[in-house]
Order: C-alpha cells, then structure tokens, then sequence
C-alpha cells in the first residue's frame, strides 16, 4: 500500500545520510537532548542504554538515571555522584523495580535494537512520562539493508562480505515500531531527524490532536504493516518513509516546542 509520497531521506551511494559535516556526527544526542532540555526546564532524565557514557555525560540535567546491563566504563565509580543514578540491569527489570510513582522530563531510548524491546521500553517509559515528557529514540532510520538484521554480528558480517570491513553501523528493525505507535499511540505525535548526526526519532504529545487525511492514510499504512511485520522489511521501510514524518533537526525541534501539550 503505497502513496505518492517521494521520501526526503536522502541516501548516498554508501547509504549515509548526505550533507553531513564530520563535526555533526559526534555529540548529536546530547546536542539534541539539552537543546530540548533548556527548551522545557527538563530535570528529571532517563537513559535506556548508555554503554561508554558518551552521551549520558553530557546531559545536562540535574537528575540523570542511566541503564545498561553492560557498560563500558566505570559506571560504580559515578553512581550517586551529582545527581547520577546507574542501574547495571536491563531495562525490562529496571522498570519492573521501579517505583511507580517515578517521573522523568526527558527520556533517550537507545537499548537493544529489536523493535519488541524498543517499543516495550517505550510503553514502559510512557507510564512513568507526565503530559509535557520528550522522549529521543535512536536507531529508527536504517542506513541500509545490512543494517536490518536483528543480529548485531550478522549485520556486520554480510556487509563486510560484499564490502568490505570497517562500517560498524547497526540499528537492527526498531524502525518497526513507527507502525506501532503510528496504530496504538496515536496521542503522540512523531518527528525524525534525518540530518546533522544519526537520525533519531522525537515522541511528545501536542495540544491538539488531529486526524486529517494524511494521518489517516498514514495509519492504514501502519495497519497493514503490524498485520504483515514479517513482510515490513528495508524496501517497506524506504516505501513508506512518511510514516516517520522525517525533518531538519532544527524544524523538528521547533516543531515539538511549538505543539508540545501546555500545561
Ligand atoms: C548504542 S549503545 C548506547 C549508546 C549511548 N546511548 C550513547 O549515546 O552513547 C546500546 C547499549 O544498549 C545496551 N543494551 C542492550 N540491551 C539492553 C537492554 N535490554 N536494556 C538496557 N540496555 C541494553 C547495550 O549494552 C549497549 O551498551
């Protein structure tokens, strides 16, 4: 089920997004999030997959919670430190011991990269969100076919059979869940990032819900593809890039700041 819709993801002849300076491609999340941070006095943040920390550092937020089973530094030696929180669990236990009057501002979900766990981090990150919470979901734009495989090694190994070695780029099918919460989150509204650093995807509620046209074509779409998500695969993806509603950083910034619900 298709429509005129040309996508404006740009890709390159090696599946990169176009028009990127080097200096994009390091801090992208943390630019992102204190940019949106700063925008609504965010304080209370969570990260679902932090590993080397890379990110989580430079949150500026004064209360920062942090989930890795596995993370690549010295996670103990932060713990407790200025407002940081670390829990080495996955993030299915996190939430299962979580207090459930808990509340974060901002929420950054970039954990494993299937689209059951990642949409599952989102619900569960939702029940602890009040109205105005943003959250940032990274890997939902594959750079390629490569890319898709559920499994990391896989990924990596048949791009390398045919390319070569040296493109560790892997975001497994979490660019499923946009279906997802295109059918059963319709509250929220979504943008994606397509420039300056990897694309990542922007969830919030606005003020005004709207079921135009488009939204509606858009969620027949998105029916088709959860009732044939074995068939919803890198070619379905590139088919049906609207779904993901891909912008400018800069125009999907604004435009979370410009429909965010008030409260
Ligand atoms: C791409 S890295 C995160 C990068 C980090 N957010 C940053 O911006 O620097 C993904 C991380 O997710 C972690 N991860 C894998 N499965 C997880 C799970 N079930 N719950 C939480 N984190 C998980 C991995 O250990 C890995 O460190």
């Amino acid at each position: 089920m298709t429509k005129d819709c040309t996508p404006s993801l740009q890709l390159n002849n090696s599946n990169s997004v176009v028009g990127q300076k080097d200096s994009d491609l390091q801090g992208y999340s943390a630019r992102r999030l204190n940019f949106l941070a700063n925008a609504v006095n965010a304080t209370r943040y969570l990260e679902i997959g932090v590993e080397t920390g890379s990110t989580f550092k430079d949150v500026s937020c004064s209360s920062k919670t942090g989930v890795d089973p596995c993370f690549l530094f010295d996670w103990e030696t932060c713990n407790g430190t200025n407002g940081v929180k670390l829990l080495n669990t996955t993030s299915d236990l996190f939430f299962h011991d979580l207090d459930p009057g808990t509340v974060f501002d901002l929420i950054f979900i970039d954990g494993l990269h299937t689209f059951e766990q990642t949409y599952r981090d989102i619900i569960h990150a939702v029940s602890h969100s009040h109205a105005r919470t943003i959250f940032l979901i990274d890997d939902t734009v594959p750079c390629d076919v490569f890319s898709t495989c559920r499994n990391q090694d896989q990924c990596l190994n048949l791009r390398a059979s045919l390319y070569g070695p040296g493109d560790p780029r892997w975001h497994g099918d979490t660019y499923k869940i946009l279906p997802l919460l295109s059918v059963f989150n319709p509250e929220y509204e979504v943008a994606t990032i397509i420039d300056n650093g990897n694309p990542q995807t922007l969830l919030w509620r606005p003020q005004v819900e709207s079921a135009s046209a488009d939204q509606q074509f858009r969620a027949m779409q998105a029916m088709w593809a959860i009732q044939n998500l074995a068939a919803a695969d890198y070619l379905w993806f590139l088919d049906n890039l609207a779904l993901y509603n891909p912008l400018s950083e800069q125009e999907a910034l604004e435009k979370v700041l410009n429909t965010l619900i008030q409260c």
